[in-house]
């Protein structure tokens, strides 16, 4: 069967890390080019952590192209210090002292990836051009349309669209992990990746570019637990138990730092949902066609998607939001395709 032509853009991040493993360990995606976004680290560990990766699972031949430190308007630094001071009233001083050190800490530790050494001397480096540029070439040079996977915020994907705009028809769909519709993890509306750059994110869900959201609403519900980790430590290969040590440490960060949950060892994979919804979309058991718009002048949160679920305002509908995925067949996707790895 011939392979669905991709290209993710990430902030590697822990589920990030899983979301590489899956689009090539699954053998279903012919992965054109990862780009890199600063998020749940700066660009330079993002970048990094990519390569080590893609490096370390067997992926060398996919090429990397490094994004922006900074949101398209805004500063990383701002929007992680106004993130920060939401929730400072809610955190220990330990969290504090972490969260100070860079954010994203809190869930992927300082360097962005953190529970696990890749060898040093990684030989894969990114390319002579940047993400946006990269997404460009792709585009342009493809045969047929080209599904983007954005794990992270979406400032690549939106200055592609401003950019770029007579390659629009050249997306086949951008499959996305960000916002939430009714799930509330700290604040109502708020997910980290549509937070850190809102411009780039209304840019992206106003572009007219078929979306598939999967949002908080369905990974905090497609969990996995222990025994999937064990699982893929069980396989025996080095991306297996490279795979379960990163797992167990971002399970540990969220039994540790979001307690309000009530979650006890499991963990969500963000971005893996976003990745497997391409792979298979029978995978998606639960999803609405709904108006989604993305605040960007608020008194609360800029960022936040603002997901017409009642249908009260009477907009077309620009997104699909997924609410709920077949969580078995998920987790074992992701422990074949580890198992598909070096
Ligand atoms: O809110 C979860 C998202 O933010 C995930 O993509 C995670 O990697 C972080 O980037
Ligand atoms: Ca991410």
């Amino acid at each position: 069967m011939k392979k669905i032509p991709v290209i993710i853009d990430c902030d590697p991040g822990h589920d990030d890390m899983m979301a590489l493993v899956l689009a090539y360990g699954s053998n279903k995606l012919d992965i054109r080019a990862v780009t890199t976004v600063a998020g749940n680290n700066t660009i330079e560990n993002t970048t990094r952590n990519a390569l080590n990766v893609l490096n370390y699972i067997g992926a060398k031949d996919v090429p990397v192209a490094k994004g922006f430190q900074d949101p398209i308007v805004r500063t990383h630094k701002a929007v992680m210090e106004r993130m920060a001071a939401a929730r400072r009233e809610t955190m220990t001083e330990e969290q504090r002292k972490e969260q100070s050190k860079i954010t994203g800490a809190l869930a992927h530790g300082v360097t962005g990836l953190d529970g696990f050494s890749f060898p040093e001397n990684n030989p894969k480096q990114i390319e002579p051009i940047r993400a946006v540029e990269m997404m460009a070439k792709v585009l342009r040079e493809s045969q047929e349309k080209v599904t983007i996977i954005p794990t992270g915020p979406l400032t690549n994907v939106g200055l592609l669209i401003r950019a770029f705009p007579d390659l629009l028809p050249k997306i086949e769909r951008i499959s996305l992990m960000g916002g939430t519709s009714e799930f509330v993890l700290t604040r109502p509306f708020m997910e980290f990746n549509t937070l850190v750059d809102p411009e780039a994110t209304k840019i992206v869900f106003e572009s007219g570019v078929p979306i598939t959201m999967y949002g908080y609403d369905v990974t905090y519900r497609v969990l996995c637990g222990v025994d999937t980790i064990d699982r893929m430590e069980a396989l025996g290969n080095q991306t297996g138990k490279m795979a379960a040590a990163l797992l167990r440490f971002f399970m540990e960060r969220h039994n540790k730092n979001l307690k309000q949950l009530h979650l006890k060892d499991v963990t969500p994979i963000h971005d893996a949902c976003a990745v497997a919804g391409v792979i298979d979309p029978s995978l998606v058991t639960e999803s609405r066609m709904l108006h989604v718009d993305i605040e960007t002048s608020g008194q609360y949160f800029d960022g936040a998607t603002i997901c017409d679920y009642a249908g009260c305002l009477g907009l077309p509908a620009n997104v699909e939001v997924v609410y709920n995925m077949d969580t078995p067949r998920f987790l074992d996707m992701l422990v074949e395709s580890a198992g598909n790895c070096l």
